[in-house]
């Protein structure tokens, strides 16, 4: 039987991992005649409803690339005012605590006020029980970097002898990315017609499903998350096989 949620049907299939990036918020302020940083505020309050929504209609993981280790290129202003939603995020989180969500921070934390990353490392040790639904939030975040790390880590443990290199597989490599404990991702969605995957999770999506839409990120409801859901249940995944 099709699964139901809000008067809207929902495939039998869900993918595991869901990964967004939250695209077209600038935009969107644009087309308003209002600031980028508004873009990006309004984009918060979406980020929340999908939050929510996914936690209801009972999908296991998603993660959201709020930051990536380019934006620092954006103006000062602009730069400050998305860690302001940020920090304002992470304050209010324990709200969120009682939904069971498991939040982790994903990224180089190292660039972020020491208040605001102990925060993050609070929150992540807090929710680490949770299991309901795991909410990855991506900050300071760049899949090269993260591939650079894991090469990093790995040559050091070669070096002391605790592996060894002939004996490298893809699993050793995935072992030591900040995604883990986590699914790969099976659903990547990026609306706001751009057609790019921008660095994010570039490992965890080899063999993802891509959903793009023109919608832009503020105006990025359940109900288009729904059209997306449907498209991947009905696609054929074949990993490579036949
Ligand atoms: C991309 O749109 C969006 C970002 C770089 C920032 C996303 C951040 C938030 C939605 C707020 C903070 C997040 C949380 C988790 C509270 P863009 O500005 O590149 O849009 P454009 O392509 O239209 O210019």
């Amino acid at each position: 039987m099709a699964k139901e949620k809000n008067n809207m049907s929902l495939p039998d299939v869900f993918p595991r991992h869901i990964g967004f990036i939250m695209d077209g918020n600038g935009r969107w302020a644009k087309k308003r005649h209002m600031p980028r940083t508004f873009g990006h505020v309004e984009g918060a309050k979406t980020f929340e409803k999908i939050v929510r929504y996914c936690r209801d209609i009972g999908i296991e993981c998603i993660s959201f690339y709020a930051f990536s280790t380019e934006n620092w290129k954006r103006s000062s202003d602009e730069v400050k005012a998305i860690i302001n939603l940020l920090r304002q995020y992470i304050a209010r989180a324990r709200d969120y605590f009682v939904d069971e969500t498991r939040m982790v921070f994903i990224g180089d934390k190292s660039a972020f006020p020491e208040d605001m990353r102990q925060q993050m490392i609070d929150i992540e040790n807090e929710t680490r029980d949770f299991d309901k639904m795991t909410l990855i939030i991506a900050v300071n975040y760049g899949g090269r970097d993260e591939i650079k790390n894991a090469a990093k880590q790995i040559a050091r443990k070669a070096l002391k002898g605790e592996i060894d290199p002939d004996q490298i597989t893809e699993e050793t490599v995935a072992a030591h990315l900040y995604t883990s404990e986590f699914p790969d991702v099976d659903l990547l969605i990026r609306p706001s017609g751009e057609l790019r995957i921008s660095n994010y999770l570039i490992w965890q999506c080899a063999y993802a499903e891509f959903y793009f839409s023109d919608v832009l990120w503020p105006d990025f409801m359940p109900e288009e998350l729904n059209k997306a859901l449907h498209e991947y249940a009905g696609r054929s995944r074949r990993f490579g096989g036949v």
